[in-house]
């Protein structure tokens, strides 16, 4: 499909991959609204690269109704529905800590429904849509310490699966995309030390360029999975 015009939503726009991802996808001419919980993050992100900001959390129903509700008002539909917010915590399983599971599963499991539940309505009713789900290698392969994050991947993966199944007959194309590292905010974020820069792992655009692909195919097909690598990463 044609990304000029389209009114495309990104959960957590504000950086990283999703702030990636919603820049390539206004070079191509869409209104990208992007969201997040830190308003001042969100601000500053929408405004320096001409985004539309909505503060919304995906853990929290009525702020993602919030979020339709206005976004409908403002735009009149929605056209394609990034579910990308998310972070990781990463434990080993006898160190889990029940709360933080529970906040990693909120976000990264119930918040994709949430939007995505949200953004089924106006797909089913005008016959089209697109759903692109960020995962991660994580839901295909667990690992040491993994526990909490490759569960809520896994488990957004089994989604996909849902509601594709129910979704495709009104044509609307319910695509997962798995990035193995990415290098962004996403390690310190989930509390692990920061790594320095390097040229040989991915970066957000290596996954906004992915997104932009799978969405530019016509309509009539769409790529099921796709899983993202870098090609020869050195540490
Ligand atoms: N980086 C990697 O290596 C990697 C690999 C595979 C998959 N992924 C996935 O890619 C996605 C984006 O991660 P990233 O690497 O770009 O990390 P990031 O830079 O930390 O970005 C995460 C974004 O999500 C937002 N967010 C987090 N929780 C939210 C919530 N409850 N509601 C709304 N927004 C929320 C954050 O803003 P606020 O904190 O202000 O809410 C931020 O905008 C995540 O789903 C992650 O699991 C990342």
């Amino acid at each position: 499909m044609k990304l000029n015009n389209k009114i495309i939503l990104v959960t957590g726009g504000s950086s990283g991959i999703g702030l990636s991802s919603a820049l390539m996808l206004k070079e191509k001419g869409a209104t990208v609204i992007i969201t997040g919980r830190n308003k001042e993050k969100l601000e500053k992100a929408a405004e320096e690269n001409g985004l539309i900001g909505f503060v919304s959390d995906v853990s929290k129903e009525a702020e993602v109704k919030q979020l339709f509700q206005s976004i409908l008002k403002q735009f009149g539909t929605l056209d394609v529905l990034i579910n990308n917010a998310g972070f990781g915590y990463f434990e080993l399983l006898e160190n889990v800590n029940v709360e933080k599971f529970n906040d990693v599963l909120q976000t990264n499991v119930i918040g994709a429904a949430l939007a995505a539940k949200e953004a089924s309505k106006i797909f089913k009713e005008k016959n089209g849509g697109d759903i692109i789900n960020i995962a991660s290698t994580a839901a295909t392969k667990g690992f040491a310490g993994g526990t909490s994050y490759v569960a809520s991947k896994f488990a957004l993966r089994g989604m996909t699966e849902c509601w594709r199944a129910e979704l495709r007959p009104y044509n609307i194309r319910v695509i997962l995309i798995n990035p193995s590292e990415v290098q962004t905010d996403f390690v310190v974020n989930s509390g692990r030390p920061e790594r320095n820069f390097n040229p040989t792992k991915l970066v957000g655009e290596d996954i906004a360029h992915a997104i932009v692909s799978a969405l530019e195919m016509e309509n009539r097909g769409f790529i099921t999975e796709l899983t993202v690598f870098a090609t020869n990463p050195k540490d």
